[in-house]
């Protein structure tokens, strides 16, 4: 890994072409201290895994080309993978008793879907955000309320000395039947809130930003694990998921965790039924390392995406970037 979250920090954000230009500048560098810590040389690889997207196209055209050139050179399989999916697969890295049907969480800065999968690379997308990702509206909240960069983990960090009950922020649901997900109006009653205390007091105090950054992110893992939950009841997964940088926040896991731990009630048209305990084995990354692990997620989807096809020939030498690339699409 080599993370620009420093160099991200000056700007409270990305900028696409200052991360573009350190993409190119590291990618060689990362490359050969990765053989070098595995022990391995180039020549030893089977397969190259490559993000084709969803994404900044700037910073996914170094990935190709580089994937591109090294499998032309080196005559081996080139694996297109959609960044997606490699959340998806990161909780794959470490186990092997995964069973399907599954259903996926994935929640980034960039992407906020929920999908159920049948088998390996059979994506389902069932719903997603209609406005802000979970982990877009953690780095705007943090940003309104005078925090670094990246949001999610200052505001979790923050959000242990709050009280979580102190602001009713409203969780948008959309519909009793809906899947997808709305930030926006959470994110503007936050802003609103801050902009009160602003005018009364002249400053934020540190018990404020802590209780409204544990307000915040209760109505946000509240809708979150409410739609999980449901979709894991309609859809009859034997597994629950949470994938993506925000399945690092402590609070996601606890909730989820508690829910199937305990049973929890579940709106079946209308009508209030209790659904029982321990029925859903939940997994996540355990070391949140790897929950935003580009290098290892990727490999670990392509992998998987190579074995799940029968004639390797479709594997050609050359991908092309998609920014705009849909997970449904991405079978095999
Ligand atoms: O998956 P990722 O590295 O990037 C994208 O592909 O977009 O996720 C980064 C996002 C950021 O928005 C960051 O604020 C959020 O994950 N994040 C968290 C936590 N750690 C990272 N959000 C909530 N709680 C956390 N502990
Ligand atoms: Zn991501």
């Amino acid at each position: 890994i080599y993370s620009q979250i420093d160099l991200h920090k000056k700007t409270g954000g990305v900028v696409p072409e200052v991360a573009a230009r350190e993409h190119v500048l590291k990618i060689i560098p990362v490359l050969d201290q990765a053989l070098k810590d595995a022990g391995i040389l180039l020549r030893d690889v089977d397969a190259i895994a490559v993000t084709e997207g969803p994404g900044l196209l700037s910073s996914l055209i170094t990935g190709v080309t580089t994937a591109n050139v090294l499998s032309m050179v080196l005559n081996k399989p080139l694996i297109p993978v959609n960044h997606i999916a490699g959340h998806i697969y990161a909780n794959w890295i470490f186990n092997d008793d995964i069973r399907f049907p599954v259903v996926v969480l994935t929640v980034s800065g960039g992407h906020n879907e929920l999908v159920v999968m049948k088998n390996h690379f059979e994506f389902d997308v069932i719903g997603e955000s209609l406005d802000d990702a979970a982990g877009e509206a953690f780095d705007k909240v943090a940003r309104i309320l005078g925090l670094s960069y990246p949001g999610g983990p200052v505001i979790s960090k923050m959000a242990e000395n709050g009280d979580r009950n102190r602001f009713k922020f409203p969780k948008s649901y959309l519909s009793k039947t809906s899947y997808d997900f709305s930030f926006s109006g959470l994110k503007t009653a936050v802003l609103n809130v801050v902009k009160e205390e602003f005018s009364r007091e002249g400053k934020l105090s540190e018990e404020f930003i802590a209780d409204c950054s544990a307000s915040f992110q209760e109505a946000t893992v509240g809708v979150l694990s409410d739609k999980l939950m449901r979709a894991a009841v309609e859809f009859q997964v034997r597994e629950v998921h949470l994938a993506g940088g925000v399945s690092a926040n402590r609070r996601l896991r606890e909730v989820v965790m508690e829910k199937i731990r305990d049973g929890f009630y579940f709106n079946a048209g209308g009508k209030k039924v209790f659904f029982d305990k321990n029925l859903f084995k939940l997994r996540f990354s355990e070391d949140i390392r790897f929950c935003t692990d580009n290098a290892g997620m990727i490999a670990t989807a392509g992998y998987f995406k190579y074995i799940s096809v029968k004639n390797k020939s479709v594997f050609k030498n050359v991908v092309i970037a998609n920014p705009n690339l849909n997970l449904d699409n991405d079978t095999v």
